[in-house]
């Protein structure tokens, strides 16, 4: 026997001779059906295949040292810029009392339109006093590191600051030469009825920690943290702690299609607000953080983010104004403000987009609908076939 008869008794698919072959017009019908069904089927199939799906998990977060960025955006319409002090305190003990750097404090007329934005710097420049020799007085205080001039007071913000360090209230810089001299006490005023909106971010430790957004200059030692509120209480134009969180993130949002499907927002206290007409208010905002982040498969990039939960507490502050003695700084009761406390949770959700079929799950797929789908045409070809044969016979008798 030859080598070809040989290969030919394993062929499995053997060949009717083409004799006994025949044509309809229903095999036809049903080739066409055929074609359009597997046409569909491998459409459906190809999506399934070039589908990404996020699958999440949860793993105890093991980064170390990391900084976390947290972008702010809050409006204060009923207090002015020159009264607002942000600071940010983390446990490490890494206090950054007045941050400055990166954010950006916008006065804001009564209907909210900008007056004017200041990209505050942490040692701002001051060309008032041309004399080089010119030394200013502290009045008692010590100069503060940030003074242009080792042991001189040599603005107005200096003696602000100076004061603040010796926990002595300021009030409006009566009788304080430099302050006279920049009209620090008219620009109070001038400003009294003003809004201010703070914006920007700032980079803390990734540790528990708050910042706060309070009035007057602030001063820390071990025990306490006091800011000067003379000049927020007092005078006849009325201030107070209502406050619009336009953003507040800890990090790169998420892809929006994640949160969609999640049915959430990332961040929750985005565009709320809280009114009140209470002088001596107080929010508190508890905030637990979370480290997040996400694949993309495509790009083949990570973001790393923060996502958070918050629980907020508002309380009036006991004693109220009564309590206050004019020209003294006051930090029994609390703080009017607003705080945000801040945790760090251990554990971190990682993100993942991948594909759940492989390129040979998509051909075998593909194979099997094939295959399937003339078998099953096969066999409805033929049942047309012969259904038709036996109905002529039947009008042939
Ligand atoms: C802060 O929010 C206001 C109002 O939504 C917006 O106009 C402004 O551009 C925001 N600032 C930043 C730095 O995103």
């Amino acid at each position: 026997m030859g080598r070809a008869s040989r290969l030919m008794r394993l062929d499995a698919f053997t060949k009717t001779v083409e004799d006994a072959r025949i044509r309809t017009s229903s095999g036809g019908i049903v080739t066409i059906f055929s074609v359009l069904v597997i046409f569909c089927l491998v459409i459906g199939e190809w999506n399934d295949y070039r589908k990404v799906s996020v699958i999440s998990e949860l793993i105890v977060d093991k980064t170390r040292g990391e900084q976390m960025e947290i972008h702010l955006n809050i409006t204060f319409p009923h207090i002015p810029c020159e009264l607002l002090t942000l600071d940010v305190m983390d446990v490490s003990g890494d206090l950054q009392p007045s941050v400055s750097h990166g954010i950006g404090k916008h006065r804001l007329d009564k209907s909210g339109g900008i007056i004017e934005s200041k990209f505050l710097e942490l040692h701002p420049e001051h060309p008032k006093h041309l004399d080089p020799s010119y030394c200013g007085e502290c009045y008692g205080a010590v100069a503060p590191d940030t003074s242009k001039k080792a042991g001189c007071c040599q603005t107005c913000d200096d003696v602000r600051e100076a004061y603040a360090a010796k926990g002595w209230a300021f009030g409006d810089g009566t009788g304080v030469h430099q302050c006279e001299e920049e009209g620090y006490k008219e620009m109070l005023k001038e400003q009294a009825g003003e809004g201010c909106r703070i914006d920007g971010h700032l980079w803390v430790n990734k540790v528990v920690g708050n910042f706060h957004i309070a009035p007057g200059k602030s001063f820390s030692n071990a025990q306490m943290h006091v800011h000067d509120l003379a000049n927020y209480l007092q005078g006849d134009v009325h201030h107070d702690f209502t406050h619009t969180i336009n953003a507040l993130s800890f990090g790169p949002p998420l892809p929006t299609d994640l949160l969609h499907e999640n049915h959430h927002q990332q961040n929750p206290l985005d565009a709320t607000s809280k009114k009140t007409s209470d002088r001596n208010y107080n929010y508190l905002y508890f905030l637990k953080i979370v480290s997040t982040s996400y694949e993309h498969l495509d790009h083949g990039y990570t973001i790393h983010t923060h996502q958070y939960s918050v629980t907020s507490h508002e309380r009036s502050l006991e004693g109220g104004k009564d309590d206050v003695h004019p020209g003294t700084v006051h930090a029994r009761g609390g703080i009017p403000g607003i705080f945000f406390s801040y945790d760090i949770s251990p554990m971190k959700v990682v993100n993942r987009e991948i594909r759940t079929k492989s390129f040979s799950g998509f051909l075998t797929s593909i194979c099997a609908i094939i295959g399937g789908t003339l078998t099953v045409a096969a066999a409805l070809d033929r049942g047309l076939y012969e259904g038709a044969r036996r109905i002529g016979k039947l009008h042939q008798r």
